[in-house]
């Protein structure tokens, strides 16, 4: 059959011609991309399961028999130098990638920089703690923590509360169903140093508290710094030295101080500390119409006293050896004094246009 022998020749050199063919062009084809994404699709539209190649070859079954061997042959060297040539120009393509990125212009470093978000600030009853805390810190205190879940025996039958004091009604207090409550004060701290410190000691304790109470004056959570000091000989004098520097550095050289006697269950004797107001200033004409001070010049500032012995006892500590004074200072009252903030609750209400004045 001369015709259909002379057709499967001509079918071999068609192939011979196209593998030729495709052998000129893949090289300036690879040249032609200039990304890596660009070379991997022009390599797989040549060696691809739908590629030219596999197109060309699928014409070997009409060539005759015994050119096969030398399509095949052919059409796998021709595989090869694409391989090699696509591997080549791969490795080629990221050395320009490289090249250029080293030689671009760096990061220019005068730029300024981008505005942070804006960090916020420290509450104004931390600031107001923060400096109680120092003032007694460079006094001589240390810091004392304590827990605001307690023991009714740490914040009241230690302190000399007897069991039927109001303080220690559901009405007053926060109880939690297991006989515990939230420190009303943090005059807890006194009994868990003084039971487990021997003195000479002075601590000073902020944190926390809790009563039921809520108005314009009073919010349920409020804040304390408890202060006290035991060693030998320590008198009235000494309360009254410290609280007087104390008021002096918080509110001013010169500020006028006076202790008031009042009662504690915990103190004896007990004063309750007064400064001049800030408000009206002694100025008799503005005091008259003060309601700050409620006309009476003085603005109440903290309670204090001596440790009653029968406090120190109850933590083991030698009351005829014994002395030590202490002091409850309200954080809230000297923020309010301080900022003016007309509503105790204000400092509570995380309300940052309010907040953000500080
Ligand atoms: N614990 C008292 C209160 O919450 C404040 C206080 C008064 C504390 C006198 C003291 C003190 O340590 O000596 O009202």
């Amino acid at each position: 059959m001369p015709d259909s022998q002379a057709g499967t020749a001509d079918a071999a050199s068609a192939i011979f011609a196209a593998l030729d063919e495709l052998r000129e062009q893949f090289g300036g084809r690879f040249a032609l991309a200039h990304s890596e994404q660009a070379l991997r699709e022009e390599n797989a539209k040549i060696l691809g399961g739908k590629g030219e190649l596999t197109a060309i070859l699928k014409g070997v079954g009409a060539a005759p028999a015994e050119r096969r061997k030398a399509i095949g042959e052919r059409a796998n060297l021709l595989k090869q130098e694409v391989e090699k040539a696509f591997d080549e120009r791969l490795r080629a393509l990221a050395q320009e990638k490289r090249a250029a990125d080293l030689h671009a212009r760096p990061f220019d470093l005068t730029l300024p920089g981008r505005p942070l978000a804006p960090l916020g600030h420290k509450h104004p009853i931390s600031i107001v703690r923060e400096e109680i805390v120092d003032i007694f810190q460079s006094l001589g205190f240390a810091l004392h923590d304590g827990p605001e879940v307690e023991l009714e025996e740490n914040n009241f039958t230690k302190l000399g509360f007897p069991p039927d004091h109001p303080a220690t009604d559901m009405q007053d207090s926060f109880w939690t169903t297991s006989g515990h409550l939230l420190r009303t004060h943090t005059s807890n701290v006194q009994i868990r140093a003084m039971s487990t410190h021997r003195p000479p000691m002075a601590f000073i304790a902020p944190g926390a508290v809790y009563r039921r109470d809520n108005d314009v004056t009073h919010s349920p959570m409020f804040h304390q710094v408890e202060g006290f000091l035991v060693d030998e000989n320590v008198t009235f004098a000494d309360l009254k030295g410290v609280l007087t520097e104390f008021c002096q550095r918080l509110y001013g050289e010169g500020t006028p101080v006076r202790f008031r006697p009042s009662y504690f269950p915990f103190t004896e004797p007990s004063a309750e500390v007064d400064i001049g107001c800030v408000f009206c200033k002694g100025d008799a004409a503005k005091q008259a119409a003060c309601a700050m001070c409620k006309r009476t010049g003085w603005i109440e500032i903290l309670g204090s006293g001596m440790i009653h012995p029968v406090v120190l006892e109850a933590c083991g500590i030698d009351a005829e050896k014994y002395t030590g004074f202490a002091f409850g200072i309200g954080v809230e009252r000297v923020a309010f004094l301080r900022y003016g903030v007309p509503d105790i609750r204000m400092f509570f209400e995380n309300d940052p246009r309010l907040l953000a004045q500080f």
